[in-house]
């Protein structure tokens, strides 16, 4: 199996996805149901029809792709599908695949309805993708019997299941899988409202009291990212019960979130960092990824996965075919004078 390597910081603003301790911390605030789901409306409101309509056929859902930065709700999702489709989930990833035969008995053990979840869907070897092609399509699995001139196929079938993928790099996975996916959905950041609701739910579960504003402040500085609230509330919950506090007021969240070096927008250190190179080193951009991650000493792939999406919908950030380029809103957040055409939006 590929370990991939983690980025060089871990910080509790980072959605990344850290040690076990968090597995489980997640597990218990994951929503189990639908009508639990906050915010995401377009996607439940299809994934309600396509479920009922494949209840009403008896038939599993048709296969579902979710794509999207990471920490907004893909595997929450794939859980709820099964959950609501009355399914057992069976839970794998790209790279835990590793040869044709550990999808196979992956797929042959799968019963009827079953939803196989599959993460990272976009690092799936092509010789494993090419053995999903035909599960996905006719749920039946083409398998080479011997070597050489003996060599013969030999067509299994499966029973009917759905393939619900997951990725942050839609735009990594191949044509053909793609094109096997009946739904293609895309999480998008969530609104200042929905993360209050988030915020809310999740110091409900905790058994947390947020003390009027709290919420609000916590909701502005989790980076639109579900993930990265539930780990602000548990940071701040920690904060609280040291310093013996029943409830949590609006000065201990500010506290705490200056202490881990959250502003109220979201940002941390290393968002900051990132601008602040592109704008001090680069003259604002355009600079490419190999550049910027050589001068910030992050990762290409956390930059691009983790950094850039969030940078990008707040609009501090835009990729051109050039290079990365700093907007004016960059300029004015890190106190520097924008230049005439950044200014006039010119990139
Ligand atoms: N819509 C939501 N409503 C409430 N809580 C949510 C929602 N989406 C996600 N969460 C919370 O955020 C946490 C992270 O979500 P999840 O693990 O599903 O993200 P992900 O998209 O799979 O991330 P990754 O790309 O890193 O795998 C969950 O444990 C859950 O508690
Ligand atoms: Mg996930």
């Amino acid at each position: 199996m590929t370990i991939q390597r983690q980025s060089r910081q871990q910080h509790v603003v980072q959605p990344t996805k850290t040690p076990r301790d968090n597995d489980v911390f997640e597990n218990t605030l994951r929503p189990k149901r639908i009508s639990e789901y906050i915010g995401q409306s377009d996607i439940k409101g299809h994934l309600l029809v396509h479920m009922e309509a494949a209840k009403k056929r008896y038939e599993p859902l048709g296969h579902t792709l979710l794509h999207g930065p990471p920490g907004l709700g893909k595997t929450t999702l794939a859980h709820i599908i099964a959950n609501e489709m009355g399914s057992q989930v069976r839970v794998t990833s790209g790279p835990a695949i590793e040869k044709p035969g550990d999808l196979a008995s992956l797929l042959t053990n799968l019963e009827l309805g079953d939803v196989l979840f599959i993460d990272e869907i976009h690092r799936l070897r092509p010789v494993i993708e090419e053995v999903l092609y035909s599960a996905m399509e006719d749920f039946a699995l083409d398998l080479m019997i011997g070597k050489g001139p003996t060599a013969r196929s030999m067509r299994l079938d499966l029973k009917p299941f759905t393939l619900v993928g997951a990725t942050t790099k839609a735009g990594s996975i191949s044509a053909p899988l793609r094109d096997r996916f009946v739904q293609n959905f895309r999480l998008n950041f969530y609104s200042e409202i929905e993360m209050e609701q988030i915020v809310e739910r999740t110091s409900g579960i905790l058994e947390i009291t947020l003390e009027k504003d709290s919420a609000q402040r916590i909701a502005q500085s989790s980076r639109a990212t579900p993930r990265i609230a539930n780990r602000l509330v548990r940071a701040i919950r920690d904060f609280a019960q040291v310093n013996e506090e029943e409830s949590v007021s609006i000065k201990r969240v500010c506290d705490t979130l200056n202490s881990l070096g959250v502003d109220n927008q979201g940002l941390d250190k290393t968002d900051r960092m990132i601008l602040e190179a592109i704008i001090e080193k680069f003259g604002g951009g355009p600079v490419g990824l190999s550049t910027l991650s050589a001068a910030t000493g992050e990762e290409e792939q956390t930059l691009e996965d983790m950094y850039e999406p969030y940078l990008m919908q707040q609009g501090f950030l835009k990729r051109t075919a050039k290079g990365r380029v700093a907007t004016a809103s960059a300029y004015e957040l890190l106190g520097f004078q924008a230049p005439v055409d950044v200014q006039r939006g010119m990139f």
